[in-house]
């Protein structure tokens, strides 16, 4: 936990103390014998020495589930449901979500704005559903993966004129191992080769079988390209969502996972993420995967700045130091100093465990890591 002078060190490490004072210097550190190491360079001279060193972190501390507080049911209320858009490459995801999202009176006001975030949510008959987009292309099986993590709801797009493909399957896979709901929406029924019922008969083989064939799974045919049957389908997700009352307890820190991340040139990393618990409020501290942050400012998918954001709201915030990555989760606290130290320890674990990855460290490998 505390740090260690260079006399404790060499003891630990079984080394003289003049040698560790040496590989000190070495390393660019200018040390005497009582002078105190922190725990990266302890670390660093152990993979020199080519030493295991176990540091002990009081992991249980760091793990945000044992850090959460559980909820009583009266604390929880309904949220919206989490929709994720999945299906093969151009069988019209973002086209089927970019209809859906003009059909939300609500956003008329915020034309024109850029929306870079691969999260959105809508209004549909004074009900909210919160939408992520996910790509086809069969380079990103994780963020597929994760998509299915944080989500309440699966769509599986299929183009008609297609039918079922490889990152169909693996979609309906990953929607299934995350024991998610899953409507299929049979998409491009407008195009001249268009058989749904092929996709359909595809589809039983993975156990998706429509009611009307005996089976429970709700099929929507439709066009996200002339926007045929999209109140059919957003009708099917708002029953789905009602028949399993989806909540989460919005009066306590936030907790939830981290969409995209970047690092932006005029405003430092920028972080997308989806908000599951508790609210989420500008000036909050808060731990995302190994990176500490503090909310800077706060927009949601239309621009527009927040002042906090509640569970299922995907919001685009910044005040991070360090860029965390997508499916990282996140959470806030109100003792700034104790989000930093999480973020430091898991930093650190995090580099340990990559330090021992590698057989034979370089020193270039090593300032790779400070
Ligand atoms: P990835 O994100 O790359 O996986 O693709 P996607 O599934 O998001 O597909 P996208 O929405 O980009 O659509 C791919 C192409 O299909 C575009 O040219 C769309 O215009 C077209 N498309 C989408 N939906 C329909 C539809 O209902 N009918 C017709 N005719 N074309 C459609
Ligand atoms: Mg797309």
């Amino acid at each position: 936990r505390g740090n260690m002078t260079v006399g404790e060190t060499a003891k630990l490490l079984h080394k003289d103390a003049s040698e560790v004072i040496k590989k000190l210097i070495f390393l660019g550190v200018m040390a005497t014998i009582n002078q105190e190491l922190d725990l990266e360079t302890i670390q660093l001279l152990a993979s020199e020495f080519k030493v295991e060193v176990e540091i002990k972190i009081p992991v249980e501390e760091d793990r945000f589930e044992t850090v959460e507080e559980n909820d009583d049911e009266a604390d929880l209320k309904t949220r919206p449901p989490v929709v994720t858009i999945m299906g093969h490459v151009d069988h019209g995801k973002t086209t089927l979500l970019d209809a859906i999202r003009s059909t939300n009176v609500t956003s008329g006001e915020a034309g024109g704005i850029t929306q870079h975030i691969g999260a959105y949510q809508v209004e549909i008959n004074s009900k909210k559903i919160t939408f992520l987009d996910t790509p086809g292309h069969e380079a990103f099986t994780t963020m597929r993966a994760r998509g299915a993590e944080v989500t309440d709801i699966t769509i599986i797009v299929v183009a008609a004129d297609d039918g079922v493909m490889p990152q169909t399957v693996e979609a309906i896979n990953h929607a299934k191992a995350a024991n998610c709901p899953i409507i299929v929406a049979v998409n491009k029924i407008d195009k001249p080769g268009a058989n749904a019922d092929k996709v359909k008969q595809e589809l039983t083989e993975y156990e998706l079988v429509p009611e009307e064939w005996g089976g429970d799974t709700i099929f929507v045919n439709l066009s996200a390209k002339h926007r045929t049957n999209l109140e059919e389908l957003l009708e099917m997700i708002l029953l789905v969502a009602e028949v399993n009352d989806y909540k989460a307890n919005p009066d306590k820190r936030a907790r939830g996972t981290v969409i995209e991340a970047e690092l932006d040139k005029g405003r430092g990393p920028v972080v997308r993420l989806l908000v599951q618990h508790g609210t989420l409020k500008v000036g909050d501290a808060f731990v995302a995967g190994n990176c500490f942050g503090r909310v800077r400012a706060m927009v949601n998918d239309k621009g527009r700045r927040l002042k906090e954001a509640g569970p299922s709201t995907p919001v685009e915030i910044t005040g991070l130091t360090e860029v965390p990555l997508a499916g990282d989760p996140f959470m806030g606290f109100e003792d700034e100093r104790k989000a930093r130290s999480i973020a430091e320890r898991r930093a650190i674990t995090h580099r340990q465990s990559e330090l021992n990855a590698n057989t034979r460290v370089t020193l270039d490998d090593l300032f790779k890591h400070i």
